[in-house]
């Protein structure tokens, strides 16, 4: 009161303070009011443009220091706006011919119970009857998108997060998904990964070029094969090779082999309400003519998903009528409007992560994906993780609880 009263009437003084009363007043109706007002929550500092900014995909949540926050106008979707139904789900090639079935608002279920064939690219390595033998359906099939080159990154997930005997009762397989590449390198890299493919038998291969771009490509092939040659799969997990999946915890506590397999379901890290991204340098660039609409539908960042068996089937037929878009995610989360399955927030925000989380074993324990893991850090990590799981987290409250008693210590004798 004192210092207020001596400095607050010199001249400088009052016009500071009223600059900074002004900047209180600019702060609250930029990130407070107006947000209010246009639906968009005031903690949510980021645009919900898909993959916006600098090139860190950017969502809700995230690492905070990879995300150029800063001052920025937030671009925000209309409030209560819908989906755009009659501009996203434009058929291929337009109108259906006369007397074709022409998809409306949902598919029914006539639609998804036709043949199913391997699509427009053939095979060039196949595991056709991997799931097939006498053996019972697996309770969960592992695609994971790869490129030939990362041979590494196949081995090391070999030996941690997709190696069946994670859960042996349970049953598993993995898939490592691929298409060609051309040039010299492309067939030395082809007779390295045929040989891999007969040692492992854990690759598909179809023949398109395998590119950022066609990604949604190689997802539909997974997803085809599951419907051709694996049906009866409880669930289904598609993901990539930089990733960190704790599957022990997908399986036993996420998916509980113990109760009923669900039925069109359909979860991983939600990102709801975003908006096409229209900057022409962005990876996540989409051009109005592909997607004009002005929100995609609710999808799931493509580090990561997981969804019941009987949706791979229903995707893939649900894209013969969707035009392709590159985006995978995007396009999965399209498809999935378009058979009316809205996917399921997990049951915390912590299990999906799509950026990298930093590695402590209480934390891995509890999550099932995290981002962006060279092969040797896999391999570190998931050894660290398997030795010390099962007290990861009282090792952690030991080390809190110690530094509270401390605290407590340093208080009383205050
Ligand atoms: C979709 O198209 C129909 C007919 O062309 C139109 O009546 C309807 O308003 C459109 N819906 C949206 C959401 O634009
Ligand atoms: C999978 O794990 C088992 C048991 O820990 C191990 O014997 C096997 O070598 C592993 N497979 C690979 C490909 O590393
Ligand atoms: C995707 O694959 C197809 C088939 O091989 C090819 O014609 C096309 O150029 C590829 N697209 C991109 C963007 O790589
Ligand atoms: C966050 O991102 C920065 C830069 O991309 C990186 O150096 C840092 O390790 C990341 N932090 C975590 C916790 O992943």
């Amino acid at each position: 009161m004192q210092w207020k009263r001596r400095h607050c009437c010199t001249h400088t003084a009052r016009r500071f303070y009223l600059l900074s009363l002004l900047g209180v007043l600019v702060f609250l109706l930029h990130q407070v009011w107006l947000p209010r007002f246009t639906g968009m929550p005031w903690w949510r500092g980021n645009p919900v443009v898909y993959g916006g900014g600098g090139g860190a995909l950017h969502a809700t949540r995230g690492n905070a220091s990879s995300q150029n926050s800063g001052w920025r106008f937030v671009i925000v979707p209309r409030p209560n706006f819908q989906v755009d139904a009659n501009v996203s789900f434009h058929e291929e090639g337009g109108p259906s011919p006369p007397g074709e079935p022409r998809f409306e608002n949902h598919l029914i279920a006539g639609d998804l119970s036709g043949p199913l064939t391997p699509g427009p690219f053939p095979y060039i390595i196949n595991e056709p009857d991997k799931c097939a033998g006498g053996k019972p359906a697996p309770f969960l099939v592992l695609l994971i998108a790869t490129e030939a080159r990362q041979v590494e990154a196949r081995n090391a997930i070999r030996q941690t997060w997709g190696n069946e005997s994670v859960a042996p009762d349970v049953g598993f397989i993995r898939l490592f998904l691929l298409g060609t590449n051309g040039g010299e390198l492309g067939l030395l890299q082809q007779r390295m990964l045929e040989a891999e493919s007969r040692r492992h038998h854990d690759v598909i291969q179809q023949d398109f070029t395998d590119s950022y771009k066609n990604l949604t490509i190689k997802t539909l092939m997974g997803m085809n094969w599951v419907g051709l040659f694996c049906p009866g799969a409880s669930y289904v997990m598609k993901t990539d090779s930089d990733m960190f999946v704790n599957t022990e915890y997908l399986i036993l506590k996420l998916l509980r082999p113990e109760s009923t397999p669900k039925k069109n379901y359909f979860t991983g890290n939600n990102m709801r309400g975003f908006a096409p991204n229209r900057n022409k340098n962005s990876k996540w660039y989409m051009p109005p003519e592909l997607y004009p609409g002005e929100k995609y539908p609710t999808f799931c960042s493509g580090t990561g998903y997981v969804f019941s068996g009987d949706l791979a089937r229903k995707i893939y037929v649900a894209s013969l009528s969707v035009r392709r878009l590159h985006l995978e995610d995007v396009y999965v989360g399209v498809c999935l409007a378009r058979l009316g399955v809205e996917p399921t927030p997990p049951s915390n925000a912590f299990l999906f992560n799509h950026w990298r989380v930093s590695y402590s074993s209480c934390k891995y324990s509890h999550l099932i994906t995290s981002h962006g893991f060279h092969p040797n850090e896999l391999l570190k990590y998931w050894h660290h993780l398997q030795s010390n799981k099962h007290n990861a987290c009282i090792n952690a409250l030991k080390t809190r609880g110690g530094r509270m008693r401390r605290m407590t210590r340093e208080k009383s004798a205050r």
